[in-house]
């Protein structure tokens, strides 16, 4: 079963030559496309993308599914600690295999499964309440870091940790904490050598945004039930035509040019992910993550300033269809839109006949929902295609793990084939590492002064343009 690329809707013969592209201009990107493949290729027999071989790791998997079910026979909840990496992924593989209202089932229709949170932002009211709904006794709590060192991930498991103790004790709250980081560096790792918490490692050279398929993605899903062997499956499936040397065979290869022809020439610097269906709605959000901080550079591969990269936004079929369809179909011609469509749901719900006499609702008797969220999907494309709006798909036969797994490796090497089209670094962010370090000199972290001195000074010029209501 496997996922398929259809751009039909980027070519010029659907939206016209201004807007769209000609298979000759595809083709003129194959020089440059051979030399990223040949370069990603190579990197990759040198270990420097370790990212490709998590689908192939079976020790991990059983790692993995060995604390799972320790955790499902433990415990009644389940908290994520993390953010950005450390959580997108997971709570786009849990959004999408869960039972929509996992959380909300009683225990025994839950299948014995842990109800399972996220914890990824610091805001007090929403980080407090869910510490007041858990049984503290009954929850584990997985602090996921790579750097061991994120404010934010650190302060909820100094928080977490504190009320643990003071429940539990020193020997008893060890078991509530799995600790998820470098298998070598950092203070999460350091800490939890000291104190003896149960550990699993994100393999070195994985950045946070590439792991959901490390254990960082793979436990919060075990736990939620998902079939995680399925999901390396699917993504071992992917990762055979994603590295095939022809372009018109390598979906990831493809859609990397598409974006990045259509962002260099034809002005397209918005990409939109539009998933028709709310369990992939989370995909879109991890995508966004990952497309965004991984293309949005300042400098290129050699130092110079080209402050480059797509702003991707997530957008939900058929909801925004009455929130931001307008301006997509007459708006600025600055967006290509990248449809998730699902070919058979999981269910089907009928919609009963009714209302005979009024034509405007009877139509809808006798069709299903899934009917018209098919319709609703291609009426937006075929609508799109009319106002000459580029547009691509990725259809997904059905959504399992093995499809899902195909997905999520395939986006992550598009993004990989994107960069290097771009010239740019995908795996650093140093907007985000600076961004990180003032918010440690505010707080008054060890070697960060100099930064605090710069912050107050600039919050002090911004100040001077404030407005009382
Ligand atoms: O993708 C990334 O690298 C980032 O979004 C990180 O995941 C995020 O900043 C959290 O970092 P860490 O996992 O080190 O706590």
């Amino acid at each position: 079963m496997r996922i398929m690329l259809d751009f039909g809707g980027m070519m010029a013969d659907a939206v016209g030559h201004r807007q769209g592209l000609t298979v000759k201009q595809i083709n003129a990107m194959s020089g440059p496309f051979k030399a990223v493949h040949q370069d990603l290729q190579q990197r990759r027999r040198n270990g420097d993308l370790p990212f490709y071989q998590l689908p192939y790791d079976q020790g991990a998997l059983e790692r993995v599914s060995k604390k799972a079910r320790r955790v499902i026979n433990e415990c009644k909840d389940f908290v994520v600690l993390g953010i950005g990496g450390s959580a997108l992924g997971a709570i786009a593989l849990f959004q999408a295999f869960a039972h929509p209202q996992h959380n909300l089932l009683p225990g025994t229709k839950r299948k014995g499964l842990p109800r399972i949170f996220f914890a990824d932002n610091i805001d007090p009211e929403g980080f407090s309440a869910l510490l007041n709904l858990v049984d503290l006794e009954k929850t584990v709590f997985n602090v996921i870091s790579k750097s061991g060192g994120t404010a934010e991930t650190m302060s909820q498991f100094l928080i977490v940790r504190d009320r643990l103790m003071r429940k539990l004790g020193k020997r008893g709250h060890r078991a509530h904490i799995i600790a998820t980081t470098d298998p070598q560096h950092g203070h999460l790792r350091t800490i939890a050598r000291e104190q003896g918490y149960e550990t699993l490692s994100i393999p070195p050279g994985v950045g946070g945004r590439f792991s959901v398929l490390s254990s960082v993605g793979l436990l919060p899903a075990a736990v939620a039930g998902i079939d995680i062997a399925e999901l390396l499956a699917g993504a071992r499936s992917a990762d055979r035509a994603c590295k095939k040397a022809n372009l018109w065979k390598n979906p990831a290869a493809m859609n990397a040019v598409l974006q990045v022809l259509v962002y260099t020439t034809k002005k397209k610097p918005i990409s939109v992910m539009m998933a028709y269906s709310d369990t992939l709605g989370d995909v879109a959000d991890w995508y966004r993550q990952l497309w965004a901080e991984s293309l949005g550079k300042r400098l290129n591969v050699n130092g110079r300033v080209v402050h480059v990269g797509p702003t991707p936004v997530k957008a939900l079929g058929v909801t925004d269809q009455h929130s931001q369809l307008q301006l997509y179909i007459e708006g600025p011609f600055d967006k290509v839109i990248t449809f998730l469509t699902v070919g058979r749901f999981r269910k089907t719900v009928r919609i009963p006949t009714g209302f005979n006499h009024i034509d405007g609702v009877s139509y809808l008797g006798g069709h299903t929902l899934n009917d018209l969220m098919q319709a609703e999907e291609q009426a937006t494309e075929f609508a799109l295609t009319q106002a000459r709006r580029i547009h691509t798909a990725i259809r997904l036969p059905e959504i399992n793990p093995f499809t899902v797994g195909q997905l999520l490796f395939m986006l992550e090497v598009q993004t990989l084939y994107a960069a290097g089209l771009l010239e740019i670094n995908p795996l650093d962010q140093p907007g985000v590492e600076a961004g990180k370090g003032l918010t440690y000199s505010m707080l008054g972290r060890k070697g960060f002064e100099e930064r605090a001195r710069m912050v107050s000074s600039k919050h002090q010029g911004i100040s001077s343009y404030r407005i009382m209501s």
